[in-house]
């Protein structure tokens, strides 16, 4: 068993049964610890107020427990200066303000905007709405049959028409690291701007945004042992302030007459309304929590449980795996099929022996449609799976065929 899960209420907690939930979809959203749950309990019990409002005592505190985090934020990803963070609900609220301000405002027809075939819905159809709307041309760095983007695409798909680019860091279908550094800097040749979904990127391997030369930088907590309810959009000053806001209304401005107004400075400017503070406080935690292990540690400790998954499971008859069968260059989340299985009975009958894992496309329909299936199941790891996860879902899997009836059914006792 793996040290950390103890750390995990949730995965400790047996059924009726005597059984607990091996849970594999942390490409979904992963499970929160004691400190984590702790931490936003307390914030509830202790310092609940509206941040940035009031002079009393619990509102300041509220505010130091919001604007603390985004320090811890800022340094968790390298970036310069607190004032680069802006918190979102989650990274598809990111994704749309990046599209909606930034995309809104400075495309022009004819512009092209390139984003990648393996693209998350949230990293797509915002982007898909303001070339639309603009007259932009949409187009696509496609993929090999091992998700891999090549460097003749990169050259061929981003030229000089192109003002934007929005890749994912990492594929939340095939787990594969695309090569950002490369996009960013063709990108950048041509004066384009590059997006950075992070969202399967910051849970899983060191960032700095700085290094990477991203201009623009999101993920979402829940991803990373946080709570729901919050995320990043990271961008670089200039271009952040450039940006016309989002969301108007309370907290966002400086003067409001009656027919004018002006806005606050980066980062209030995009956050209207009142924030979610608690999950602020949680995301606190989670960043301590993955600190104190280390962002080397976790993508290291999860590199050698995904060498494992993946022998695992091509050893199952039948089972292919979507993308690269190989560890390297990817992370632990791996997309696979059962030959006469449709994937959301293989999740079901793995559920059956508690195990969670996800079928479907995936948020990504596009790019299942490019590597020729309709839906796969995806099982994806993080800090606290073990060995014994794996060969509890690699059994499971095992049977899957025969459940359907090809050969025998197992007996249940
Ligand atoms: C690569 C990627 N981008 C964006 C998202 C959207 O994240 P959220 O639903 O937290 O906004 C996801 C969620 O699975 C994702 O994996």
């Amino acid at each position: 068993m793996n040290a950390y899960i103890n750390d995990f209420p949730l995965l400790l907690k047996k059924d009726e049964k005597g059984k607990r939930t091996i849970y594999l979809d942390n490409a979904a959203t992963t499970q929160k610890p004691s400190c984590v749950i702790k931490a936003v309990s307390d914030y509830y019990e202790y310092t609940n107020a509206n941040p940035h409002r009031g002079t009393y005592d619990l509102s300041m505190q509220a505010t130091d427990v919001y604007e603390s985090a985004r320090k811890r934020v800022s340094k968790f990803i390298g970036a310069e200066s607190e004032d680069q963070i802006i918190f979102t609900k989650n990274s598809t609220e990111a994704l749309n303000i990046i599209a909606q301000s930034y995309g809104m405002t400075f495309l022009k027809e004819g512009d092209g905007v390139v984003v990648a075939i393996s693209e998350h819905h949230s990293n797509l159809v915002p982007w898909q709405v303001v070339a639309q709307a603009k007259g932009a041309e949409l187009s696509f760095l496609y993929t090999d049959k091992y998700g891999e983007i090549s460097s003749e695409e990169i050259e061929k798909k981003i030229t000089e028409k192109t003002k934007i680019v929005a890749v994912a860091q990492i594929s939340n279908v095939t787990g594969k690291i695309n090569p950002v550094r490369e996009i960013i800097e063709r990108a950048h040749k041509f004066g384009a701007v590059a997006v950075v979904d992070g969202t399967q990127g910051a849970p899983h391997i060191p960032v700095d945004v700085n290094e990477l030369n991203a201009d623009f930088y999101v993920f979402s907590g829940h991803k990373m042992l946080a709570p729901m309810g919050i995320g990043v959009l990271y961008g670089k000053k200039d271009l952040l302030e450039s940006m016309p806001p989002f969301l108007y209304g309370g907290d966002m401005i400086e003067y409001v007459e009656e027919q004018n107004s002006t806005y606050a400075p980066v980062p209030q400017k995009f956050e209207g309304g009142t924030q979610n503070v608690g999950a602020a406080a949680g995301l606190s935690a989670a960043i301590d929590y993955l600190n104190n292990i280390g962002m080397s540690a976790v993508m290291e400790k999860e590199k050698e449980l995904t060498e494992y998954m993946l022998e695992k499971l091509s050893s199952v008859p039948h089972l292919r795996i979507i993308g690269s069968d190989k560890p390297e260059g990817r992370i632990g989340v791996v997309p696979f099929i059962i030959d006469g299985a449709h994937p959301h009975d293989i999740a079901t009958i793995l559920n059956a022996d508690n195990v969670a894992v996800r079928a479907g496309h995936h948020c990504a329909q596009p790019f299942h449609t490019h590597l020729g299936v309709s839906s796969t199941c995806r099982a994806s790891i993080y800090i606290y799976n073990s060995v014994e996860d794996i060969d509890q879902m690699a059994e499971s899997l095992s049977e899957v065929r025969r459940w359907l009836g090809y050969g025998s059914k197992r007996i249940v006792h």
